[in-house]
């Protein structure tokens, strides 16, 4: 049975969601949510769900080989980038390769790369006049917010909107589409 592990450096709402979509699923679990920020909302969140968590370092994160470690000691099938904010390192790449999915709140190619993230993405939109938004679902590579899109959903932008309001949109989308597509990706594998 495959198992999943999820990535989160926040809130966690996507996390939460995600693993309530696979509680008591035949086939795929959510077996460990890990976080680079010891205050992280996702935490909290993770102890509620009954799921282990892991919180990491910088160091460990990029200079140990530790993450990898962990994961494969437990058995991890795929990883789950749900408001993640580090670039994955070649040694977790190299182990789960094409087998990374990221969301990122808007249209990739558009509104992506290093320092576009949060609030900062919804802002962007709004300042260009962009008169639609969304979701895009993706494979994590070396680079932020460039491997292959498998997925995206659109919400229409006006002018009432504000960051804020397409901030919800947005999650509205991911926490409607996010889960369905971790499943399909899995599923469909050979
Ligand atoms: C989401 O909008 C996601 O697309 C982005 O970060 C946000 C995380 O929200 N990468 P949450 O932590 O899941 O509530």
């Amino acid at each position: 049975m495959p198992r999943l592990a999820i990535f989160a450096s926040g809130n966690g709402s996507n996390a939460q969601r995600i693993a309530e979509h696979f509680s008591g699923h035949p086939g795929i679990s959510v077996d460990l949510i890990l976080s680079n920020n010891p205050a992280a909302y996702v935490l909290r969140r993770a102890e509620q769900l009954g799921i282990r968590s892991e919180v990491f370092s910088r160091d460990t994160f990029y200079h140990t080989g530790s993450i990898p470690a962990l994961l494969q000691e437990g058995k991890i099938d795929f990883l789950v980038l749900a408001g993640f904010l580090w670039l994955i390192p070649a040694d977790i790449l190299a182990a789960y390769p094409g087998r990374i999915l990221n969301i990122h709140p808007a249209l990739l190619p558009k509104y992506g790369g290093k320092g576009m993230y949060g609030m900062r993405v919804h802002e962007a939109v709004i300042a260009a006049g962009d008169r639609e938004s969304g979701i895009s679902i993706h494979v994590v590579d070396d680079r932020y917010d460039e491997g292959k899109v498998i997925f995206q959903a659109r919400c229409t932008v006006t002018d009432q909107d504000n960051p804020e309001s397409l901030a919800e949109k947005v999650h509205q989308l991911e926490y409607r589409y996010f889960p369905e597509v971790i499943e399909k990706f899995i599923t469909g594998r050979p």
